[in-house]
């Protein structure tokens, strides 16, 4: 099969992960989130007591941060130093961890360096904030997803709720908001669609729908 690398950016809530799970199962290819990557470097952080906003303390520990993705029935798997964090990478501290280290030059140099390689040798379907502009800026084709505010905090409700966790509305849209704010503002790869990006807002249309326009921009 040609090599094929698809970037999907966009910002937090807007579905990226959940269509570029789709897209990668109807072509076969394999699927990289980048944002656990950071989730995993803001989790040793919380582990170790560094306070992920000290960028000093953050450079000097990020040779001793190592994580590796691995696979499991076409599902990633993140492994931070040795142990399987993949579901405790998912809390909103961690989110609000993960948009502070990205900020980082350190972190996104070393996470940049291993995500262009998983581009390289393989087929993938990759979301981020930066992926159309710095790690697959050669993407096959690039996609910048995005939606309300509104509806991206609502649909974030109902993926805690459909978990039973308790959740609050305002507080889901004002981190959402502050993350935004953080992750496009940030001096180094901010949040940017790129140039040659399809934008595609996915408020009010279907999952198979918005997967549908993706392969048909396939060349
Ligand atoms: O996609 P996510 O919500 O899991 O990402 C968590 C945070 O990680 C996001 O707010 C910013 C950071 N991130 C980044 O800076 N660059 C990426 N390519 C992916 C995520």
């Amino acid at each position: 099969m040609r090599h094929i690398t698809i970037a999907i950016d966009g910002p937090a809530g807007a579905g990226k992960s959940t269509i570029a799970k789709m897209v990668s199962r109807k072509l076969g290819i394999l699927y990289v989130d980048t944002g656990a990557m950071y989730r995993a470097v803001a989790l040793y952080c919380l582990d170790h007591n560094i306070d992920y906003k000290d960028r000093q303390t953050v450079e000097k520990n990020v040779d001793d941060i190592l994580i590796d993705l691995l696979y499991q029935d076409a599902n990633q798997r993140v492994i931070l130093n040795g142990e399987d964090v993949t579901e405790r990478i998912r809390t909103q501290e961690v989110a609000k961890g993960a948009s502070a280290v990205g900020a980082l030059k350190s972190v996104r140099d070393k996470l940049l360096h291993i995500q262009k390689q998983l581009g390289a040798e393989h087929s993938v379907v990759m979301d981020g904030r930066d992926i159309g502009t710095h790690v697959l800026p050669q993407a096959t084709t690039k996609i910048f997803l995005t939606a309300s505010v509104e509806e991206r905090a609502k649909r974030r409700c109902q993926e805690l709720t459909n978990k039973g966790i308790k959740n609050d509305f305002n507080w889901i849209l004002q981190e959402i908001q502050e993350r935004d704010e953080n992750d496009s503002t940030r001096e180094h790869a901010p949040l940017r669609k790129a140039e040659d990006a399809v934008e595609i807002d996915t408020t009010g249309i279907s999952l198979e729908e918005v997967v549908k326009k993706i392969i048909d921009l396939l060349p």
